[in-house]
C-alpha cells in the first residue's frame, strides 16, 4: 500500500519539515460558539480528537454541523472558544496556514483547469515548483485511482471521478486534517458506497485525522471512529457506533440512531410500570438519574420479543400492522393502553399474525432503558 508520505518518492522535507506533520493531527474544540444574530449555530460545542481518529458529525439540518466544520478550516470565525490543532491554537489563524485539507459537498473543481493542474493548485498557492507540483499531482490521483486522467477536464468526469479528484487536491500537501462536508450526498447510491470505501482506505493509509459531516446515521455509523450527535449547536453523544446504538446519552440519540420504541412508564425509583404491570429491567437501565414518576423507556424493535398472550411477564398487545421485510418482519402493534409499539422478529419462525390479533410481547430484562420524560 502505498502513502502519500511516499507519494513523489522525493523527499518530503520542504513541508513536513515547516509544519512538523508527518501524520494525523490531534484536534481540541473547547467551548466553541457561533451565533448568527439571534441563533446560536454552535453553543459551547466542546471535542477531543484524537490525531488519527475519523470522527463524524451527525445531525439534523441546522445542527451546526457545517459551522463547526467551517471554524476547524478557519473560513468561520467563532465567537467564543479555541480551537488546537496538532497542539497549536488555530483559532485565529487564516485556512492556508492551518494545513487542513477540506472537501465539500459539491465537487468545487475549476471547470477551466484540467484535472492534474486543479489537483496541483494548492501546491502552486504555496509556491511549489511546476515539476514537483506535476509529480505529487499526479501520485495524489494515483492515491485516489484516477491515474492517467490527469489531462481531462472535469466535465468529462463523472460524479463520483470528480469527487475524487476533490479528495486528491484536498491531500495532494498532506494535511494533517481533512475535513469533510457532506462530500458524497450528490452521488447516486452505489457510487456513494464506493467513495465510502475509498475514503475508509484512505484514511487507514494515510493516517490522517478526519472530521466528517453527514445527517447519513448509516454512512456516520459504518465509516467513523467516533460519531458526534449535534442538536441545535450543541453535542449529545461522541461514542463509537456500538454504544451510541446501544446506550444512547439521551432520548434525542436514541431516536436519531436506528429505530427506538418509546413507551411511557410509571417509574417510582425501582420498577418502571406499564398500566401496573412491571417490566424487568437491568441494573444500568438508567442512562442519567431518572426522578420517580412519569418516565420514558426505550427499546430497539428487535430486542422485543413477540410470544402468546398468556405469556407469564408478557405486555398484552394487538396487532394493528405486519411490514414484512425479506429476512426480517417488523410486528406493529398496541397495548392495552393504545401505546404503539413496534417489535421486528426474524421472519423465519414468527407464527401467522394478522391485524386484530392478540399477541404477548415480552422485553426481556437489560432490553430496555430508561429516560426521564421530561428532556433537559
Ligand atoms: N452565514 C450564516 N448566516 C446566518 N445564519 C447562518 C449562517 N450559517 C449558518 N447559519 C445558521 O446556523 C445554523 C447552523 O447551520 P449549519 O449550516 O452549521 O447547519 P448544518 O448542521 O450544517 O445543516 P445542514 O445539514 O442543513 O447542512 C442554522 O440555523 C443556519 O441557518
Ligand atoms: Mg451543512
Amino acid at each position: 500500500m502505498r502513502a502519500v508520505g511516499a507519494i513523489t518518492g522525493e523527499p518530503r522535507a520542504t513541508e513536513s519539515a515547516r509544519t512538523g506533520a508527518t501524520k494525523g493531527a490531534a484536534i481540541s474544540v473547547r467551548g466553541l460558539t457561533r451565533r448568527f444574530g439571534s441563533v446560536t449555530a454552535v453553543d459551547a460545542v466542546s471535542l477531543e480528537i484524537a490525531a488519527g481518529e475519523f470522527v463524524a458529525l451527525l445531525g439534523p439540518s441546522g445542527s451546526g454541523k457545517s459551522t463547526v466544520l467551517m471554524s476547524l478550516a478557519g473560513f468561520d470565525l467563532p465567537d467564543e472558544g479555541t480551537i488546537l490543532i496538532g497542539g497549536e491554537d488555530c483559532t485565529r489563524l487564516p485556512p492556508h496556514r492551518r494545513n487542513i485539507g477540506m472537501v465539500f459537498q459539491h465537487y468545487t473543481l475549476f471547470p477551466h483547469l484540467s484535472v492534474a493542474d486543479n489537483v496541483a493548485f494548492p501546491l502552486k498557492m504555496r509556491g511549489i515548483g511546476r515539476a514537483e507540483r506535476r509529480a505529487r499531482a499526479e501520485a495524489a490521483l494515483d492515491v485516489v485511482r484516477l491515474s492517467g486522467f490527469g489531462t481531462r477536464m472535469p466535465r468529462q468526469l463523472s460524479g463520483g471521478q470528480q469527487q475524487r479528484v476533490a479528495l486528491a487536491r484536498a491531500i495532494v500537501y498532506q494535511p494533517r486534517v481533512l475535513l469533510m462536508d457532506e462530500p458524497l450526498s450528490a452521488l447516486d447510491k452505489n457510487l456513494r458506497e464506493e467513495m465510502q470505501i475509498e475514503i475508509k482506505r484512505l484514511h487507514s493509509e494515510l493516517g490522517i485525522t478526519i472530521v466528517f459531516v453527514t445527517h447519513d446515521q448509516g454512512e456516520a455509523l459504518t465509516m467513523a471512529d467516533r460519531v458526534a450527535i449535534l442538536r441545535q449547536g450543541r453535542v449529545q453523544q461522541i461514542a463509537p457506533a456500538r454504544t451510541l446504538y446501544e446506550r444512547p446519552a439521551n432520548l434525542f440519540a436514541a431516536g436519531f440512531i436506528g429505530d427506538m420504541n418509546r413507551i411511557a412508564v410509571a417509574w417510582d425509583g425501582r420498577a418502571a410500570r406499564i398500566a401496573g404491570q412491571a417490566v424487568p429491567l437491568g441494573p444500568d437501565a438508567a442512562i442519567t438519574a431518572v426522578p420517580p414518576g412519569p418516565a420514558i423507556l426505550a427499546v430497539r424493535p428487535e430486542r422485543i420479543e413477540i410470544a402468546a398472550p398468556d405469556r407469564a411477564g408478557a405486555l398484552p398487545a394487538t396487532v394493528t400492522d405486519i411490514v414484512y421485510g425479506g429476512a426480517g418482519t417488523l410486528v406493529i402493534a398496541t397495548l392495552q393502553d393504545g401505546a404503539p409499539v413496534r417489535a421486528r422478529a426474524p421472519s423465519a419462525g414468527l407464527p401467522p399474525l394478522e391485524p386484530g390479533a392478540r399477541i404477548g410481547l415480552v422485553v426481556p430484562a437489560g432490553a430496555a432503558l430508561l429516560y426521564p420524560a421530561e428532556e433537559p
